[in-house]
C-alpha cells in the first residue's frame, strides 16, 4: 500500500484567501488537492465549475483532484481535463457507461478514478477496477462538508482493499489508490487507514483547523504515521 496522503478539499477553504490556504496545507504536507464539483442535480449542492479549477492550476503545482459529483459527467470530461486535472473521479451512480467513461478519461492523458456513494456496493467495481488509478469510498453522503463519518463504510473500506490486494498479487491494479472522503478527522482517519485507505480527503479538518490548514493537515499526517509505525 503506497504512503499516506492527505487531499485538502477546497469545499471547505475560504475563497477569499485560497491561495494563502493553499500554501499552508502544503506545508503541512499536502500533496495533492481535491475540488468538489457539484451540479445541485447529482447531490443537493452546487459549488464551482472549470474556473476554480483553472484558479487552483494557478495556484498550486500538486497534483489536481477534480471530484464530479454531478449528473453525466462524460460531457465535461475534456473540459475538466483542459482546465488542469490531473485525475478526474466520476461516481459509478452517475455514469451509464462506467467503462466508456474510463477509457475517455485515460485517453486524454488523465489518472482515472470511481467514486461510490456509502451504500453503493463494491462489487459494482468488479470489472473496471483494473482500469483504475484510483477509487473514491464516500464515507458521508456526497454533497456537503461537516458531516459525521458513516460507520458502516469501514466494512466497504475493507471489502475494497482486499479485492486491490487481490488483484495486485496477479498483477493487476497495482498503483491504485484507495481513498476515503467525508468526516475524515483525528478520529475517523485512524479507523479508515486500519481497513486500508492510503489517501484522505479533508474539508473542515484542514480549513477549518483552529490553528491553520498547516496544523490541521500536519495533525492528520502524524496521526495516520502515528498507525504505520
Ligand atoms: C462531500 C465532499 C467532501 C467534503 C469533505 O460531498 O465530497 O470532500 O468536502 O468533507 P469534510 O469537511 O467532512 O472533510
Amino acid at each position: 500500500m503506497s504512503k499516506i496522503q492527505i487531499s485538502p478539499s477546497i469545499l471547505a477553504a475560504d475563497f477569499l484567501k485560497l491561495q494563502e490556504q493553499v500554501q499552508a496545507a502544503e506545508r503541512g504536507g499536502a500533496n495533492r488537492f481535491q475540488l468538489d464539483v457539484m451540479d445541485g442535480v447529482f447531490v443537493p449542492n452546487i459549488s464551482f465549475g472549470f474556473p476554480l479549477v483553472q484558479a487552483m492550476r494557478r495556484a498550486t503545482t500538486k497534483l489536481l483532484e477534480v471530484h464530479l459529483m454531478i449528473v453525466q459527467p462524460e460531457r465535461y470530461l475534456d473540459k475538466f481535463a483542459d482546465a488542469g486535472a490531473d485525475i478526474i473521479i466520476v461516481h459509478q451512480e452517475a455514469v451509464v457507461h462506467l467503462d466508456r467513461a474510463i477509457q475517455q478519461i485515460k485517453q486524454l492523458g488523465k489518472k482515472a478514478g470511481v467514486a461510490l456513494n456509502p451504500a453503493t456496493p463494491e462489487l459494482t467495481l468488479e470489472y473496471i477496477i483494473d482500469q483504475l488509478d484510483l477509487v473514491l469510498i464516500m464515507t458521508v453522503n456526497p454533497g456537503f462538508g461537516g458531516q459525521e463519518f458513516i460507520g458502516y463504510t469501514l466494512k466497504k473500506i475493507r471489502a475494497v482493499r482486499e479485492l486491490l490486494d487481490a488483484r495486485s498479487r496477479t498483477g493487476f491494479a497495482t498503483n491504485c489508490d484507495l481513498e476515503v472522503d467525508g468526516g475524515i478527522e483525528l478520529h475517523t482517519i485512524r479507523a479508515a487507514y486500519k481497513a486500508g485507505a492510503n489517501v484522505f480527503v479533508a474539508g473542515t479538518a484542514v480549513f477549518e483547523c483552529p490553528e491553520g490548514p498547516e496544523a490541521g493537515v500536519k495533525g492528520l499526517i502524524q496521526t495516520a504515521q502515528f498507525l504505520e509505525e
